[in-house]
């Protein structure tokens, strides 16, 4: 067990001088600051005061591998040695060719190119770019228009966050972004008027078809979507039977299918890719960022068939890139990373202990009254947190639930991701996603300490004048 937490008396370094960390761009309670981390092992970080935290969420779901991996730790050094730096529109280098290799490899027939970026955000903007400069070399000049869910969460770039589902930037950047048509996400957990979820899918197909036909099914380039949601939708997850009807209508349209998973690749859900959970609407170009560089590294991919991306070649090619596109440290991280996933059977074990954290959750919900509902799949988990679970009614506009469970999570030892989003429109959760690495045990202890926090959150809520039943 860990030592006792009083982080308000060891960080009580609310920002005052010169320079500063990270939140001091963000509108953070400086009553909460966050714990200053100086190391990292396993799945726990550890504060100056020597303070032990359980990663809860995996960073932002992405310390795939937890904290002070070995491999990847010796493999940094090595190539830091070897070769940290060599232009991919320079040089060829074998650390690029390995990782394309052996992603190409795992993520199976389809998507036999990768491209590589610096993180989700440029991942997707690549994909976009790409299906319009394939759009383009085709001569389907009007192909501009990408459909997406609302809500959902596609990167923060003023290329990207157009796509996303969020109305709170869409309103503060409003004529800045290539904004996207919106669909309803289909929401498992309030489905609307009385529908059952998959009545509520078939209106989403509807609706996913008028729109096709209003903005005219020559002028879609693609639709965007998570095949898994993340802090969006707090882990929804769509069904096979839903997406084999959007791939239906995008292939009858030519309409590219883009799969976003930033959070959901790379073994997190139980399968490398989340999208082969639903194999009859398999997409044309898949997003993986995140897990693929563990926290280890800045990286993003872009997935594409070999059809696609060697035949653009003949005609346009896509000769677009980034400085550090592809940079041989990176790479090789990426390699250390994807090969320990696969050697260790992470992405067994995140179905496996997906299955007993969903377990262990639902069954704290037995005795916490604001767990509403528990949904992901493998270890990509998001907790559902509701003032009244019978009526499903949410806290509050003034009781940020995500931004409490945080804070007070610090003092049960728990690091903990949760953001609010479309200002709690569509619910509030947090992400009960830890690094792949961890063991029932683990399981159990954190499940614990993040009982107590809701516990503290429950009061906490009321006192806020939340009625919580
Ligand atoms: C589904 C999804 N897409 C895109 C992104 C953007 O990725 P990045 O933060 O690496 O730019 C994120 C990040 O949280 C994400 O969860």
């Amino acid at each position: 067990m860990s030592k006792g937490h009083n982080v308000l008396e060891v960080h009580a370094d609310a920002w005052t001088g010169p320079g500063g960390p990270q939140d001091v761009f963000a509108r953070e309670d400086p009553d909460w600051p966050l714990p200053r981390i100086v190391s990292g092992d396993d799945i726990y970080l550890y504060d100056q005061a020597g303070n032990r935290y359980i990663d809860v969420s995996s960073g932002p779901v992405a310390s795939n591998l937890g904290h002070n991996n070995r491999r990847v730790i010796e493999t940094i050094k090595h190539q830091a040695e070897t070769l940290c730096f060599a232009q991919s529109r320079v040089a060829r280098t074998n650390e690029n060719m390995e990782l394309a290799e052996k992603l190409a490899l795992t993520a199976g027939d389809g998507y036999e190119r990768a491209f590589f970026v610096s993180g989700g955000s440029e991942a997707i903007d690549t994909a976009v770019k790409f299906s319009r400069q394939w759009a383009f070399a085709n001569g389907e000049k009007d192909r501009k228009k990408v459909i997406s869910f609302m809500p959902s969460y596609h990167g923060g770039l003023i290329s990207t966050i157009g796509f996303g589902g969020d109305e709170v930037p869409l309103e503060v950047f409003d004529g800045m972004m290539q904004v996207s048509e919106k669909i309803p996400a289909p929401m498992s957990y309030r489905p609307p008027d009385g529908l059952t979820p998959e009545q509520n899918e078939d209106r989403i197909i509807g609706l996913f078809q008028e729109t096709v036909d209003r903005v005219g099914p020559e002028k879609v380039l693609a639709f965007m979507y998570e095949p898994v949601g993340g802090v969006a939708t707090g882990c929804n997850v769509l069904s096979n039977r839903f997406l084999k009807a959007i791939r239906q209508i995008c292939t009858t349209h030519g309409i590219l299918m883009i799969a976003d998973e930033v959070m959901a690749g790379a073994g997190r859900t139980g399968k490398f890719l989340a999208a082969s959970h639903t194999p009859d609407g398999m997409p044309d170009l898949i997003v993986l960022a995140k897990g693929i560089g563990a926290g280890y590294t800045p990286l993003g991919i872009m997935l594409a068939p070999a059809a696609m991306v060697d035949r653009l070649a003949k005609m346009l090619g896509y000769p677009y890139g980034h400085t550090a596109a592809a940079n041989p440290l990176s790479c090789a991280i990426g390699t250390a990373a994807l090969e320990e996933t696969l050697e260790r059977d992470l992405i067994g074990n995140a179905e496996r202990m997906g299955q007993y954290l969903t377990d262990r959750l639902w069954a704290l919900a037995e005795e916490s009254p604001v767990i509403g509902d528990v949904r992901g799949r493998g270890l990509l988990l998001a907790t559902e947190v509701v003032a009244n679970r019978e009526t499903k009614e949410r806290f509050p506009a003034d009781v940020v639930a995500p931004d409490m469970i945080r804070r007070l999570g610090f003092n049960h030892g728990l690091t903990i991701y949760g953001r609010r989003t479309n200002n709690g429109k569509f619910g509030d959760w947090i992400m009960t996603s830890p690094p792949l690495i961890i063991t029932a045990e683990q399981i159990d202890e954190m499940v614990e300490r993040f009982g107590a926090t809701l516990k503290d959150f429950a009061d906490e809520a009321v006192r806020a004048g939340a009625k919580v039943a």
